[in-house]
């Protein structure tokens, strides 16, 4: 505990370039209050770095504190205990940094989706000048809705309305990008097309990603590394680098390793029952 204490209060390192971590937590523990004057110890004892420009996906059960994770990165939450940092700065002076996506789009249907897209904007600076307007645009093009920017949400595919919800988290050029089972709603097809669409789009513009997601198929296609939690209390259990090569397309579910890394995780995660299930269907 010591030690966990005084590497919480060490300042940031950077790496052998030079280049600060994007994201840290020190020794994170965070409870939160019950309704009966207890408390959940959601998280206990997270110690995690992400390095700028880094794609790590977060799996685990449910309840094991991976979407808790993201809302201290936001300032939604202040942790009970420890250290929290993105870009070297507090969640709440990284601000317009970081850029979020929920499962549901959460679009507002009484604007257009460029409206929704940049009210962001909005909210934070005022009415959106041109530069902003052209930026919307382009992010629409660029994830294939700007034939919808006058449309309103409800005529889109929940596809579309994730793409639009995505747009409005990148319309402030965010160093951080946190996504909560962004696709978990869709439809597995659109939900693969949609994984491939990010991945085009972090390699254009090298955000450092932070995705939670229940798919380990989908961890491993997406992540440098998979960060695995396990519950009560929420802590990490095991950390897998994932050294698949790039672009990954159809073709990196196919490759052996890509089963392996998938097969590892699931066994990290069930432990003994997903290696005895893996046999049987082997038989
Ligand atoms: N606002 C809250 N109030 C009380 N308990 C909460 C709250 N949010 C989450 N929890 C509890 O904290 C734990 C972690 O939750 P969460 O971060 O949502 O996990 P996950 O996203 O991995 O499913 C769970 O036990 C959950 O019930
Ligand atoms: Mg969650």
């Amino acid at each position: 505990m010591r030690k966990a204490l005084s590497r919480a209060a060490s300042p940031p390192v950077p790496d052998a370039g030079g280049v600060l971590p994007a994201i840290r937590f020190g020794a994170i523990r965070h409870a939160y209050p019950t309704r009966d004057g207890g408390e959940v110890l959601a998280l206990d004892g997270i110690d995690l770095t992400v390095r700028r420009g880094e794609f790590v996906a977060l799996v685990g059960p449910s309840g094991c504190g991976k979407s808790t994770l993201l809302r201290l990165l936001a300032g939604l939450e202040k942790p009970t205990r420890g250290m929290v940092e993105v870009e070297g700065l507090t969640p709440d002076a990284a601000g317009e940094m970081v850029g979020l996506v929920f499962q549901k789009p959460t679009l507002l249907d009484w604007l257009t989706v460029e409206r929704n897209i940049l009210l962001p904007v909005r909210i934070r600076r005022g009415r959106p000048g041109p530069a902003d307007v052209a930026a919307a645009r382009q992010l629409m093009a660029m994830t294939g809705i700007a034939g919808f920017a006058q449309r309103h949400p409800s005529e889109l595919s929940g596809g579309m309305q994730q793409r639009a919800a995505i747009c409005r988290a990148l319309i402030q050029d965010p160093e951080v990008l946190l996504m909560d089972e962004p696709f978990g709603a869709l439809d597995a097809l659109t939900r693969e097309e949609m994984c491939f669409e990010l991945l085009r789009l972090w390699s254009e513009r090298r955000k450092t990603i932070l995705f939670v997601t229940h798919s380990i198929p989908e961890a491993v296609l997406l992540a440098d590394r998979v960060v695995v939690m396990a519950p009560r209390p929420g802590r990490i259990a095991a950390e897998i680098v994932v050294d698949l090569p790039r672009p990954r397309g159809l073709g990196t579910m196919a490759d052996p390793a890509f089963q392996s890394a998938t097969q590892r995780i699931r066994e990290l995660i069930y432990g003994d029952a997903a290696r005895a299930a893996a046999t049987a269907t082997t038989l």
